[in-house]
Order: C-alpha cells, then structure tokens, then sequence
C-alpha cells in the first residue's frame, strides 16, 4: 500500500467539517462553544457526548470513547488510517496524492486493486450459485440441516463453487487475466476453477474486502480430504493476517469493549445468529501476532474459548501466551470436551461468566501437570515470576497455595517480588488514584492557562504516566502533541469543560501531585536530604490552607 502524502492528509484535515461527519451519526445540540448529543459509540437515552469544534476533539463521558476527526472516521467506518483519509476525500472533495504516486509503486497498487475487485465479483458469483441456482439445493439444505438462517449466511457472504471452469470462464469473459485468475488464487495450476462443489467463507481484511476463501467441504465424495481448503497464500491473502468475521464484528467488539475469540467459522456464524455479536474466529491455527494487533486496535479484553479437549494443546497456549505478553487482558473460556459454541450459542453469555483469567488458567494447568508438590511449587512460581503485581497475579497466586495447600509463611514465596517495580509495592486501587489525579490536574491545566506557571514548577517525575508527562511538555513548551496524545487530549479536554473542576481544585490536584512525590523520595531519603524534604512538605501542606 503506498503512503498517502502528508500534504494531502493535512489538506483533508482543513476541508473536512467534523460537526458535519459527526452529526451525521447523531444529533447534536450546540451549548456554549461545544455540541452535546447522545454518543454513536454505545446505547443510551441522555446525552453524555461531548465535541469541542475548535479542538476537533470529542469524548464521551458514557463509554471513554475519544479521540479526533480521523479516530471518529475508523470506528464509525471501521477503516484504518488510509481508509479514513480516502473516506474524508471523497466526502469533502479532496484529490489524494499518494508518494511515489508513479512507476512502479502505483503500477502495484492498481494491480491489488484489480485482484481485489476480482475476489469481489467472485463472492457475488459464489453467493448467486448458492441461493439461485438450482445446483445450490444441497448445499442450501445443509446450512438448514445446521439451523443456519439464511439472513446470518447472507450477512457472512456465503457461497458454493460450482467447480468445472464456471468461474474462470466467466471472469475471462469480464476481461480479467489467467495470471490474475491464478494470483487471486481462483484458478488452479491447470486454469480450471480452483474450489470445486465447496462452500465458501469468504475472508475479508478489517475494511471488508474480500481477500480469500475458506471451502469446506459438503459432499462425501470430495476428492479432497481436509475439511477446509484455503485459497492459497499469497501476497494479497495472508491467512495468518485475517481473523475471520472481524470485518464484522469490529463495531460490536468496540462497544461492547470486548471480543470473543472461537475456533470455526461456524461458529461465529451460530454465535451472531443467537445475538452474540463481538466474535471472530481463530480458523483453526494459533493466534498469530499479527491478528492479535488488530484485535488490540479495537479492545484490550478478550475472551478465547477453546474446546475442552485441546485447551491445553501447545498451539492453543502459545497463542494465550502471545496475547498475554501484549498485554491483552485474556480470559479463557474452555468449552465441555467435544462440543462447539455452536451447541451452546444460545447460552452463550452464561458459557462466558465461567470464564477464567489467563494466569488462573495456566496455574490450574501447571499444577494439574507437575508430577507433585514441589514440582508444582516450582512450576507456579516460575509462571508467576514472568508477570507484574496485579489483581489476577494475587488470584492466580492465592488458588495455587490453596491447591498446593502451602502453610502461610510460604505463600509469599510463590510471587518473587521483582526488584524496584513499582506496581509490586502500590496496590492497584492506589495506581488508578494517583494516575485519575494526574489526569485531573492536567484537565484542570489545560481548562484554566492560569494555573500553568503551577504546572511548570513540578518536574515529569511529578507523572508516573508517560502520556502524561508529555502531555504536561506540550503544555508548558507546546512541544507537539503527537497522535497518540490525541485520545487522552480530548478526554482532559472534555473533563475540563464538563464543569466538575474548577481552578481551586486544579491548583489542589498540582499540589497533591508535589506532596505524593516528596513522600516517595522520603521513604528512600538519608537524614540530610530529610530534612530538606520535609521543610518543602510542610510548605505545601501550609499551602493547601490558602
Ligand atoms: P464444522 O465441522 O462445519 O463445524 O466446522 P468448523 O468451522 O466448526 O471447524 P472446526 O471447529 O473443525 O475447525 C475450526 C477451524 O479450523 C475451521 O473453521 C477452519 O477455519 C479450520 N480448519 C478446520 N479443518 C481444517 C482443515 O482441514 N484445513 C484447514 N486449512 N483449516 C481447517
Ligand atoms: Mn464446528
């Protein structure tokens, strides 16, 4: 994908009106210099929204939903950063100028695009042969001998190849190539169509473009083995990429802030069919990296649910790891030994509330295989020496020293405290109290220019968080934002203007932040440096009373 220029992001940025783009997804009423309504994020009857049109930020008290014109266009749209851009162009007129936009780079994307629009009228092709023709009558009586509407099957794109060279004939006929044919991995090595008497699941990247298909097969008498054939890899279809039905599932898994992760297609089929909505599903392999970003570009909680039987399969564990060590919050969810959500879809939320985090489950698991106590000990001590202090460490910890049925004084010797981390030694209620303080204080800043000289005199190590220490830079020196600073910018931004603080409470909440940093630095102090610091203590102290 060649880049779009800079220039012509920033020419979007200018023509495009976000009260317009916004309020075209809900209403909204203007009071003072910002617009209200209610958010298009999540349900809700009262107006928690909040747009500032001189920012071109927006927050939503309700749901956190945050961020700028661009963030509003990929979560609404479900398009990722060139998608949004090309979305707004063609909204507001705009010309896109792509780098390199000669020789060969565009000579690429004009290829892509073709093999894209190929795959697209294939699965139109696929669908007609399934619910036209009269060659899709068993394939139609299958997906009903499953209980599979025909309403989720249409949602999904479903279709049926008719084999033979139907396919390869009729997309020549349109004026496509063989070789295009083969790359998009319709033809097979001979030029006949590739998938034959199949029913296809056609794989879309995140903004629903098709890229490929799964085929699985229907009749017994398929030459070919496996159950499912793949289109075959290439530099367009990249299976371990996709995660099916994502395309999908994005808006759901964005309000509801989570995703279930299953293993068939059929699945996510029977599950959206029941009204569970943020799935996708794995097809079969171990979650990749790859897919895992994406999931993480929408939520951080993800429930995996797996088949009793191979939970505890090494695959199946590498991808919980994967997910763990990028910090999603994973939770299991293992299904009873033989059976699919399919069976239980309608049950499906009960299934979830039997859902474990991923450290309480890999004790469970550790334990269940150490041949015995000390093994145990060992190996639960060792799995809980890899993760920070937290909520679900203490959880996984306590189950363990109950399994093992540790005398108390031996309990603590499960979780190694890693030398100097901060989290082993403040619980995490106090984290987000500090981390909401420093927030309120930077909302505060950012509301009233007034208490800026106050914000100047405390240093970055006042923050513990580093999005908020650059915050407090772009404040002070108007060192630039950055993108990333974009979510958290109108969140202070919406905090500020919501009313609940006002200057008393900021230069409070500064002061505060002073008063917590000069206690740490007490704690580890010698006795000159004591006094010194306890002499700034009582002056802030003293300054609290004015
Ligand atoms: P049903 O048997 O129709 O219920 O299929 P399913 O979609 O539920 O599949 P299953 O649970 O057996 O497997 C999970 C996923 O693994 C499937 O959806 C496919 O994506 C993938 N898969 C299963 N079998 C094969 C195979 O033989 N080859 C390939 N490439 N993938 C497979
Ligand atoms: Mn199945």
């Amino acid at each position: 994908m060649s880049r779009i220029k800079d220039s012509s992001v920033e020419e979007i940025k200018a023509a495009a009106n976000i009260v317009d783009v916004v309020g075209a997804r809900t209403q909204l009423r203007k009071v003072g210099g910002r617009y209200t309504g209610r958010c298009p994020f999540h349900e809700e009857r009262t107006p928690s929204f909040s747009l500032s049109p001189d920012k071109g930020l927006y927050y939503c008290f309700g749901c956190a939903a945050k961020g700028d014109l661009i963030t509003f266009v990929r979560e609404t749209e479900q398009l990722d950063f060139t998608g949004a851009i090309e979305w707004l162009a063609d909204r507001f007129h705009v010309q896109v100028e792509y780098e390199e936009s000669s020789g060969r780079e565009d000579e690429r994307r004009r290829r892509r695009e073709r093999l894209v629009s190929l795959l697209e009228q294939a699965t139109v092709f696929y669908e007609r042969h399934l619910w036209e023709s009269p060659g899709g009558g068993p394939a139609r009586e299958y997906l009903v001998g499953r209980g599979l509407h025909e309403e989720v099957c249409r949602e999904f794109r479903l279709g049926l190849a008719p084999g033979g060279s139907t396919l390869v004939t009729k997309a020549l006929e349109q004026g496509f190539s063989r070789e295009e044919l083969a790359s998009a991995g319709l033809a097979g090595r001979r030029g006949s169509d590739y998938f034959s008497g199949r029913l296809l699941f056609p794989l879309a990247d995140a903004r629903g473009r098709v890229l490929g298909f799964q085929a699985r097969r229907l009749r017994e008498d398929d030459p070919l083995r496996a159950k499912y054939v793949n289109s075959p890899e290439s530099d367009l279809f990249r299976k371990g990429d996709l995660l099916y039905g994502l395309d999908r599932a994005r808006g759901a898994i964005a309000k509801q802030e989570r995703a279930l992760v299953v293993e068939g297609n059929t699945d996510v089929l029977a599950l959206r069919q029941a009204g569970v909505e943020p799935v996708v599903a794995s097809m079969g392999t171990a979650l990749t990296e790859r897919q895992l970003k994406e999931l993480a570009r929408t939520t951080r909680r993800i429930f995996l649910c797996f088949d009793g039987d191979q939970a505890g399969e090494a695959a199946t564990l590498r991808g919980m790891d994967l997910a763990a060590a990028q910090g999603l919050d994973v939770r299991i969810v293992p299904l009873p030994p033989g059976q699919d959500p399919a069976d239980m879809a309608e049950r499906f939320e009960d299934v979830l509330g039997g859902a474990v985090s991923y450290l309480v489950y890999r004790v469970r698991l550790e334990l269940d295989r150490a041949a015995d106590r000390q093994e145990g000990f060992v190996r639960v001590r060792e799995l809980l020496g890899r993760f920070e202090e937290s909520p679900e460490r203490q959880d996984a910890a306590r189950l363990a020293a109950d399994r093992l049925d540790l005398p108390r004084e031996m309990q603590a010797g499960l979780v190694p405290r890693g030398p100097g981390s901060v989290t082993g030694t403040v619980s995490a209620k106090a984290l987000d109290a500090g981390l909401r303080r420093e927030r309120d204080a930077l909302a505060a800043c950012m509301a009233y220019p007034e208490l800026r000289p106050l914000l100047a005199e405390l240093a970055p190590e006042h923050f513990d968080e580093e999005s908020h220490r650059r915050l407090r830079a772009h404040l002070l020196d108007g060192e630039p934002a950055g993108d990333d600073l974009v979510g958290l910018r109108a969140e202070l931004d919406a905090r500020g203007a919501s009313g609940a603080l006002d200057v008393r409470t900021g230069r409070e909440l500064l002061l505060r932040l002073r008063e917590r940093w000069l206690l740490r630095e007490l704690a580890s102090a010698d006795l000159g440096r004591m006094k010194e610091l306890q002499t700034a203590l009582g002056k802030i102290r003293e300054a609290f009373l004015h």
